[in-house]
């Protein structure tokens, strides 16, 4: 794998997916092994489902809560901290991912776009999301706030709208060189990206196979990102 030639003006924008944390042992959703290939979302991962069955909710947000607690960053979420390192400012990451592996890593130019795995809040009221790795798994009783409201997952589901936007589009609007990796190009507005850096940006994908957004990209670099990261990323 050669070396990504980075020019001193480039601005970068790198997209990741659950791809990225698949070599640390945590499933991505729409492989074979894949969550949506053994759970509904719509029974899970909606508000729909969180007014009729919270405790299942919590049952599926604490089995994963379980699952990524003993995961490790892998050498594709080291790579982007290093990465993160020479560029500085002129860095972005923007993942969709929950677990906090790219922090483990050391990244620090992060936004969870789709919310944070180790965050609860409440569903009523306005309180900051908090830090919460506790497990819920089948609770008697759903975790309240002082309000009174339940306290939910920090985590967009389908049919709410994703964290930061204003910020990233920004950011898309501002790059040279925009990258997805592991993510299979299917969930909006993500999978719009893209379009949104081409008109200005290089576009690259990293991941096993295309995405279904590949005619997107002005480059597909086929492997797994554990292995091609830290080459195309060396200083
Ligand atoms: P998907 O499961 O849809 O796609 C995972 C992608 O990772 C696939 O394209 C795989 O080819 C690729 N992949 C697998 N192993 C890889 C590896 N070792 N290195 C690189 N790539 C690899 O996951 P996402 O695209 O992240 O949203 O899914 C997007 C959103 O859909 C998620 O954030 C989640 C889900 O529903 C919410 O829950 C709101």
């Amino acid at each position: 794998m050669t070396r990504f030639a980075f020019r001193s003006s480039d601005r970068v924008f790198v997209l990741t997916g659950a791809g990225v944390s698949a070599e640390s042992g945590i499933p991505t959703f729409r492989d074979a092994d894949g969550l949506w290939r053994n759970y509904r979302f719509e029974e899970v991962a909606s508000p729909h489902a969180w007014r009729r069955d919270p405790r299942l909710v919590w049952d599926f947000y604490s089995m994963r809560r379980r699952v990524a607690s003993t995961a490790k960053p892998n050498p594709a979420h080291r790579a982007l901290a290093a990465l993160e390192k020479s560029l500085g400012d002129r860095f972005l990451l923007c993942t969709q991912n929950v677990d906090s592996l790219h922090e483990q890593a050391g990244s620090q130019r992060i936004l969870h776009m789709h919310g944070e795995l180790f965050k609860s809040r409440c569903d009523s009221c306005s309180r900051s999301p908090f830090d919460d790795s506790n497990l819920y798994e089948s609770p008697s009783e759903i975790p309240r706030c002082p309000c009174g409201g339940k306290i939910r997952p920090h985590i967009c589901w389908f049919g709410e709208t994703p964290f930061h936007l204003n910020e990233i589009f920004a950011a898309l609007g501002d790059c040279t060189v925009f990258f997805a990796i592991g993510t299979s190009g299917t969930v909006e507005p993500a999978a719009s990206f893209a379009a949104h850096a081409l008109r200005r940006a290089k576009t690259i994908y990293v991941g096993p196979e295309p995405p279904a957004n590949r005619h997107l990209f002005t480059e597909s670099i086929l492997g797994k990102a554990g292995e091609l990261l830290s080459s195309l990323f060396s200083p």
